[in-house]
């Protein structure tokens, strides 16, 4: 494991130490105490948390002990619109929507089309308000339930985000900002403001309904250090400090260091031909096998590097199955060649789903975004 990563919400290299990241942001793991308590009241563990891939959260035990008392919370995640939909996205909103399902809880989905604008160069804010709408019926495609889910298009919904991101800004200086996010005194303005948008969502229902709601953030870790800034800052303005639960980051294609995303490297979208999906798996997922058959054969490969086995603890939901594969590729049974199709043909079958159910998304899309 090398020590030289980054992780910020703009950015992420090298091979993540998730350990270091616990104590760096100050997140707490997950315990197993926790998760019982999760299953207990879910009737059963999500096989994300059973495998860890979300690791870490910030005041679940206070969010639960609220919920046992009758205390509903709402759901609260998000999206930056600055291209398609990959697979890598899907991972904080699989769980959401199994929180969803299985809490009974409304949700609230913000598409910040003007941060991308603000941190894209190349992007205008109509390139970026385009891309929320398809990136939101991408999301709805998952099954969110279209009663209980309200889309936030910040540019669109500026007359109630704008009086509450103020109340923020005042709490929040521009030293702050600097040391967290590791701006500096030539980012724009609107960049150095931003976080505070961000913020609102966790404390606008409670702001709307005029009562004190609990808030749970579902993410993957590199948006912690936002929400680090709206649970130091929202109890000031008399709201409950949000809690979130935190995942690791689905790898890219290449190799397990970074994350998978659009800006480096292949990535696989939900918009890919399942002919695509087949060309960029066999051709660039990193094998954990060895040089040649016969020694794959003799050694077998590994798992903790091989791409396709890591994507299968992603969208393998059978514990059983997935345990197969492992012992069959770390024994040498299973080659390489034939770890890569299990993987193809499981995401194409997953995302051939996800695009029937595209084209009914389209219609609830429009119910579910607030306006003002
Ligand atoms: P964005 O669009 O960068 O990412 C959307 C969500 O996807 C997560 N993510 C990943 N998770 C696993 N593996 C990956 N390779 C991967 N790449 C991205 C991100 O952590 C995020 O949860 N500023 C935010 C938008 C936002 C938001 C929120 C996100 C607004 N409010 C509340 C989460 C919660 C952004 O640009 O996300």
């Amino acid at each position: 494991m090398t020590s030289d990563f980054k992780v910020t919400p703009w950015e992420t290299t090298g091979e993540v130490d998730y350990e270091r990241l616990i104590k760096d942001f100050g997140v707490e793991k997950i315990t197993d105490t926790l998760l019982k308590k999760i299953e207990k009241h879910a009737g059963e563990l999500h096989y994300f948390l059973r495998r860890k891939i979300f690791f870490a959260h910030r005041d679940m035990n206070w969010l639960l002990e609220k919920y046992e008392k009758g205390e509903k919370f709402f759901l609260y995640t998000g999206r930056g619109p600055s291209g398609k939909t990959h697979l890598g996205h899907l991972v904080p909103y699989i769980f959401t929507k199994w929180i969803q399902d299985k809490f009974d809880v409304e949700l609230y989905y913000q598409l910040t089309d003007d941060e991308k604008f603000l941190f894209k160069q190349d992007m205008s804010l109509e390139d970026t308000n385009s891309l929320a709408y398809e990136n939101a019926k991408d999301f709805m495609a998952l099954g969110f339930n279209p009663k209980k889910t309200h889309i936030i298009i910040d540019s669109e919904y500026s007359g109630k985000l704008y009086p509450q991101a103020i109340k923020v800004a005042k709490k929040l200086t521009f030293s702050t900002v600097k040391s967290v996010f590791g701006l500096n005194d030539s980012s724009n303005v609107g960049q150095i403001f931003f976080t505070t948008i961000q913020a609102v969502p966790a404390f606008l229902p409670s702001v709307l309904k005029g009562k004190n709601i609990p808030c749970l953030i579902p993410h993957a870790i590199d948006q912690d250090p936002h929400f680090r800034i709206t649970r130091d800052i929202l109890p000031k303005l008399g709201y409950y400090k949000p809690a979130s639960i935190q995942s690791v980051f689905l790898p890219p294609l290449e190799g397990i260091a970074g994350k998978m995303s659009s800006s480096e490297g292949q990535a696989v979208y939900l918009t890919d031909s399942p002919n695509e999906v087949r060309k960029k798996i066999m051709k660039y997922a990193f094998s954990g096998g060895k040089d040649t058959v016969e020694e794959h054969r003799k050694k077998g490969g590994n798992t903790d590097i091989d791409i396709s086995y890591q994507w299968l603890r992603f969208f393998e939901p059978d514990d059983r199955k997935l345990a197969n594969i492992k012992e069959k590729y770390e024994s040498g049974q299973m080659l390489t060649g034939e770890i890569k199709q299990i993987l193809v043909d499981k995401i194409n079958k997953f995302l051939e789903v996800l695009k029937k159910n595209r084209e009914k998304a389209e219609k609830s899309v429009e119910k579910c975004i607030l306006r003002d």
